[in-house]
């Protein structure tokens, strides 16, 4: 085995301690670039607005804003809440996604039906799902109601959907 010369052996160790530091400045960015990959999303309430003229029986879209939980900075997004008062029986908060493939949905009162225009998914007043591809009801927002100094009643959601209830 060859012996190696003083000045070998200093650049090998020279490379190789560059290559350690170059590891050691990495892992905290790389760290930053995966953290929002493990990061729990913040959860958070959303005013969506007064709720007091959504007629009964009658599904209204209403815009919420919503942070995004991607960690980084960005702006929120506008979403559609479906509200659903009900004669008796708790308020409805419904997302507009379709359950088959994420297409929007819309409230069409001829059907008396939620209709999803991609390949013509139903949902009933409460969200179920009654015909075509979609396998599931559809997807209902966390939400509360509380009353405000003005006596309106305000609808507020979290930013997350639930299962449908
Ligand atoms: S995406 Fe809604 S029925 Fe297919």
């Amino acid at each position: 085995m060859k012996k190696m010369s003083r000045r070998e052996v200093l650049i090998r160790g020279t490379g190789l301690g560059m290559g350690l530091i170059g590891v050691m400045l990495s892992v905290p960015a790389v760290g930053f670039l995966l953290s929002p990959l493990f990061t729990k999303q913040k959860l958070t309430w959303i005013t969506v607005g007064p709720i007091d003229e959504v007629p009964v029986n009658q599904p209204t879209a209403m815009i919420a804003e919503v942070p995004v939980g991607t960690g980084y900075p960005t702006p929120p997004v506008k979403r559609i809440v479906y509200v659903v008062k009900k004669r008796d029986g708790p308020t409805l908060a419904l997302s507009n996604i379709c359950t088959h493939m994420q297409c929007d949905v819309h409230w069409d009162p001829s059907l008396g039906n939620f209709l999803c225009p991609c390949h013509g998914g139903l949902y009933d007043i409460d969200g179920n799902n009654t015909g075509g591809p979609p396998p599931q009801p559809l997807a209902q927002w966390v939400h509360r109601t509380h009353t405000d100094a003005q006596g309106r009643t305000i609808l507020e959601i979290q930013n997350q959907l639930d299962e449908h209830i």
